[in-house]
């Protein structure tokens, strides 16, 4: 389809479906035809108009400055020391047994630690917060309307849950300041602003479901192509110059974010195509990091790949807030894996089930 129809529109589904790199970044630098706002939101919609995600600029140029300022490399140095001291825990707990589910007792529990961590979420309620966290990005069972009903009623019970949390956590970080991310937050000013209410619930939200499931099944897809891979593990152990290539080579092969979506703002002409205004954009960002117009033997797994210029954290002015933060996670945390785990193979029998998710990807469990 890349090759053939780069961009082609999807009768069925109702929407373009975008492939190619080039044609991707062409609407990921044009947010002024290409909106992020989904035209029309549906009433019983999820996200509040809020979300930094679903904003364009001006708006989003705001809130992305004030938030920015939570992400700012300073304020992400002070969590080396706790991201390794969470890593080295967990391996703890499992090392003696000599088999684990890579995914339930590491890649599910550890971003979720060092977000809750970030945001002050006190340890007893870190549990909630991945449940929460799951509901929220949980696709339905089928696609019969009984499961998407079921599924509704349950992630809005969830918003819910999470709004009223963290309205108390908001109030009292607003009259007793910590040093934590929902104090800096709640604090920080742009032209003399601070963030509403709404919009403050709303990232803090975003922070826990975005920040969670991708670099979840980051660390998942790593050590599944670890397995698949198994020659690699000598050259990377120890090794954090070809770890951190490794990393960028995973994003780049097995995308977390499969796709993001866009919205025409008016009638527009595209390679060819007539788009018109409020069409549904799907860019398959997993296509545009396979490529063969600008990476070299795409489907082949290059560890030592450089330049890889991988669109698995976007591109623009909404490139992910948490690259940073996702990147320094997995150079420290799988650092550490590699090092206390040797000889690391998937346990006999163990079948591999994806994620039921279209724009997610990773394993539901992994076995080794
Ligand atoms: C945006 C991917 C981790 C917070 C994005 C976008 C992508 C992405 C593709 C662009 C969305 C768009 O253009 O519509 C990933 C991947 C991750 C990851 C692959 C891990 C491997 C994180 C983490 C956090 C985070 C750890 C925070 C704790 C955000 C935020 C945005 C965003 C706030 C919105 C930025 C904006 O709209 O300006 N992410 N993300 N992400 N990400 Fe991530």
């Amino acid at each position: 389809l890349r090759q053939t129809t780069p961009i082609r529109y999807d009768e069925t589904r109702q929407c373009w479906d975008i492939f190619g790199y080039q044609e991707i970044m062409q609407i990921l630098k044009a947010p002024e035809c290409f909106s992020s706002v989904v035209p029309g939101k549906f009433e019983n919609s999820l996200s509040l108009p809020e979300s930094i995600l679903e904003l364009d600029p001006p708006q989003h140029t705001k809130l992305r400055k004030i938030a920015g300022k939570a992400f700012a490399p300073a304020a992400l140095s002070q969590l080396e020391a706790k991201i390794a001291s969470i890593a080295n825990e967990l391996i703890d707990r499992v090392v003696q047994r000599g088999e684990m589910d890579f995914v339930a007792d590491f890649a599910n529990p550890l971003p979720v630690i060092v977000i809750s961590e970030m945001l002050g979420v006190e340890q007893n309620d870190r549990a909630l917060f991945k449940h929460w966290s799951d509901t929220m990005v949980k696709s339905p069972a089928d696609a019969s309307p009984e499961s998407l009903e079921r599924l509704h009623t349950e992630q809005l019970q969830a918003r819910r849950e999470l709004e009223a949390y963290f309205q108390k956590v908001i109030e009292l970080r607003r009259s007793d300041p910590q040093e934590d991310l929902i104090s800096q937050i709640v604090h920080a000013e742009v032209d003399g602003e601070t963030l509403t209410f709404n919009q403050i619930v709303e990232f803090c939200i975003l922070l826990l479901v975005a920040g969670n499931e991708t670099t979840t099944n980051l660390f998942g897809n790593f050590v599944r192509l670890l397995t698949e891979r198994s020659e690699l593990q000598p050259a990377v152990s120890g090794n954090p110059e070809r770890l951190k290539t490794m990393i960028e080579e995973t994003l780049r092969f097995y995308s977390p974010v499969q796709a993001l979506l866009r919205y025409t703002k008016q009638d527009i002409d595209l390679q060819g195509c007539h788009l018109k205004k409020d069409d549904v954009l799907v860019l398959w960002l997993t296509s545009a990091n396979r490529d063969p117009a600008v990476f070299d033997r795409p489907d082949e797994l290059d560890i030592d790949r450089s330049p890889n210029p991988h669109v698995a954290f976007g591109f623009g002015i909404h490139f992910c807030l948490g690259a940073m933060l996702s990147r320094m996670e997995a150079q420290i945390a799988l650092d550490i894996v590699m090092r206390r785990l040797c000889n690391i193979r998937l346990a006999p029998g163990a079948a591999l089930t994806p994620i039921p998710s279209t724009f997610f990807f990773g394993l539901q469990a992994l076995p080794i």
